[in-house]
């Protein structure tokens, strides 16, 4: 497998203390809203435990996954970049990381499977997309985009129509289509499942 996972359950999260480093704990407690504490901490656990069990690292304070300036997470050991492609996610009580080989691109995200009104489907999907209707099709749909929006690490910054993903191809336009360009233009793979039952999960990956 071109990667592996972790899924945490936010309702059984160890305490903070001994899992942050330093400047984690920081950050930490900048944040001021539970919700946002919880996922935050959850995601950190899901990825230092998938890097700790590849790395053969006990301690986990020496693992870091700090924000980047555009929010994307870098990830360190022992203070120094690790260039381990890797992504989290969180949603409705789970937090995901999914970690990839080194030199490659990974993006993964997890939605819990929901009704959407028509204008949200307008306003965030190219025509070509909706080749299906049903709440589980547009949920998948949707983790596919932001999966793809986070290997290319931008965040925010793209409208949503310049990242379509077409049966599972992706097709960009725009900020997007110069950003994939300026990549290299990577071969590029996006998996849906629905995991766990209730959720849509997207992983998008390159090649080595
Ligand atoms: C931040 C974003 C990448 C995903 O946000 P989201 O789906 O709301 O939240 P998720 O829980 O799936 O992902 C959040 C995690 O993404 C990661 N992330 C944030 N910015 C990122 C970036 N620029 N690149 C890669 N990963 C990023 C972080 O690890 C973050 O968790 P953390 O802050 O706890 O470390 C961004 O696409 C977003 O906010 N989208 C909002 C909806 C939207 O307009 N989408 C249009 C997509 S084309």
């Amino acid at each position: 497998m071109a990667y592996h996972t972790e899924i945490v359950d936010l309702t059984t999260l160890p305490p903070a203390h001994g899992i942050l480093s330093p400047r984690e704990e920081a950050y930490y407690q900048t944040l001021r809203f539970p919700k946002r504490r919880t996922e935050w901490l959850g995601g950190r656990v899901a990825l230092k435990r998938v890097v700790a069990r590849e790395r053969c690292i006990s301690d986990w304070t020496q693992i870091e996954i700090l924000p980047h300036e555009n929010g994307k997470p870098q990830l360190f050991v022992q203070q120094k970049p690790l260039t381990l492609a890797h992504s989290i996610t969180h949603s409705h009580g789970f937090a995901v990381a999914a970690v990839g080989s080194e030199g490659t691109l990974l993006g993964i995200d997890l939605e819990k499977i929901d009704h959407r009104i028509d204008a949200w489907k307008r306003d965030f999907f190219h025509p070509d997309e909706l080749t299906e209707e049903s709440d589980a099709f547009l949920t998948a749909l949707w983790t596919q985009k932001e999966a793809l929006v986070k290997l290319l690490g931008t965040g925010l910054s793209l409208r949503s129509k310049e990242v379509c993903c077409i049966n599972g191809t992706p097709r960009f336009s725009g900020r997007a289509l110069e950003l994939y360009n300026q990549l290299g233009c990577p071969s590029l793979t996006v998996t849906t499942k629905q995991w766990p039952t209730g959720y849509m999960f997207s992983v998008a990956f390159s090649a080595r």
